[in-house]
């Protein structure tokens, strides 16, 4: 491809700072205030349908599948719809039962990865309603499916997905406000999830400025053979997706746990040489992550926090700003683009381009 890269050293850094203005697309047009609800136009379901949906079952590969997990946790919150995400890859090659009345969404920044494609043609074959979240206008994906929301990312060209991931996670976060206020959200808390999503720009771009306090973290973690990445419910795929970045473009190994499963066996990884990036909102569940950072700590872990308040167990804290505690994933996996984008430098590694990787796998 050949986009002007605008001053930037890299796609990566450029598509990174991309992302407020993205998110602003993505939200544009589609704000309906007077009913505190979003207005989706290409996603064929009338209310009656969306009321009659007793599952979600989302699919997707790679940095996708992760913004599925984002997208299913926000489905369930708002929607109380019980939704799950699964790598298509998996779902299509295990037989699945499928179920009228189960809503599947496809998720796909080009809009052209294989096993997505397949697994939605099967779902299609067997009369299932297949809805996409694409990127890429007119892909095969995106004709396939029945309806779905474009995310409006731009063109990214980074194998690495950055801009697309967070313009994914804010459309599923516009699906569930849809699929909730037709179901039981209430519209104050409708209105409430409009203004967060409102506020997401200009906090983007507040992180983004914050750059350069990650960029001398960066250093520090360049020389670990291996991290561990731990999120609990809403943190949860923030740690996968931030641990799928660190090794796509550092060849860092890195593993992601939810904060819970610590004990039940990772714990005996940690020690000095085996830093810890944990997702700690301030939500309900900030005292069970603190206690985890406790356990790190006497184990003599090193912690960098990614928070909305100085974390006194933890070596550093990255701090960012709050937004309603559903949509707080958006905005926490941001730093730690920067973080592996920063590591990635430092060990001056081929970061657009990283080896045995492609943008888009259009093959079996
Ligand atoms: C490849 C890329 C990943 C991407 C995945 C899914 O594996 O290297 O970065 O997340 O495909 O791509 P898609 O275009 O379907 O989102």
């Amino acid at each position: 491809a050949s986009y002007d890269m605008g001053g930037h050293d890299t796609y990566m850094h450029k598509e990174m700072h991309e992302q407020a203005e993205a998110v602003d697309r993505v939200l544009r047009g589609r704000i309906e205030d007077r009913f505190a609800t979003v207005r989706l136009g290409g996603l064929n379901l009338d209310a009656r349908e969306a009321r009659s949906i007793r599952r979600v079952k989302i699919l997707g590969c790679g940095t996708s599948y992760h913004a599925g997990m984002v997208g299913a946790q926000m489905i369930e919150e708002l929607a109380r719809i019980p939704a799950d995400a699964e790598p298509a890859s998996e779902f299509r090659y295990r037989n699945p039962v499928v179920d009228p009345d189960t809503l599947y969404i496809a998720v796909s920044q080009s809009g052209e990865t294989y096993d997505v494609l397949a697994a939605v043609q099967e779902l299609k074959r067997k009369g299932a309603r297949v809805l996409g979240v694409v990127n890429v206008v007119g892909s095969a994906i995106a004709r396939e499916t029945d309806g779905g929301i474009y995310v409006h990312a731009g063109p990214e060209v980074c194998v690495v997905s950055t801009k697309c991931f967070t313009n994914t996670t804010v459309a599923f976060a516009l699906l569930a406000l849809h699929l909730g206020r037709i179901r039981d959200l209430s519209v104050a808390d409708g209105k409430r999830i409009i203004e967060g999503l409102r506020r997401l720009p200009e906090q983007i771009a507040e992180i983004l400025r914050g750059e350069d306090e990650i960029r001398k973290l960066a250093g520090e973690f360049a020389h670990a053979s291996s991290m561990m990445f731990i999120g609990r419910v809403r943190g949860y795929p923030v740690a996968r997706e931030a641990s799928l970045k660190l090794k796509e473009i550092t060849y860092i190994h890195a593993e992601a746990y939810p904060a819970s499963e610590l004990k039940h066996g990772p714990l005996a990884l940690i020690e000095p040489d085996m830093p810890t990036v944990a997702i700690v909102p301030s939500d309900d569940l900030l005292e069970k992550n603190r206690a985890a950072l406790e356990e790190i700590k006497a184990r003599s872990g090193r912690i960098l926090a990614v928070s909305h308040a100085v974390q006194e167990k933890a070596d550093h804290t990255i701090l960012v700003p709050q937004n309603e505690p559903e949509l707080d994933p958006i905005l926490m996996g941001i730093p730690l683009q920067l973080l592996a984008y920063f590591t990635a430098k430092e060990l001056d590694r081929d970061i657009d381009k990283p080896r045995n990787l492609a943008k888009s796998v259009t093959v079996e």
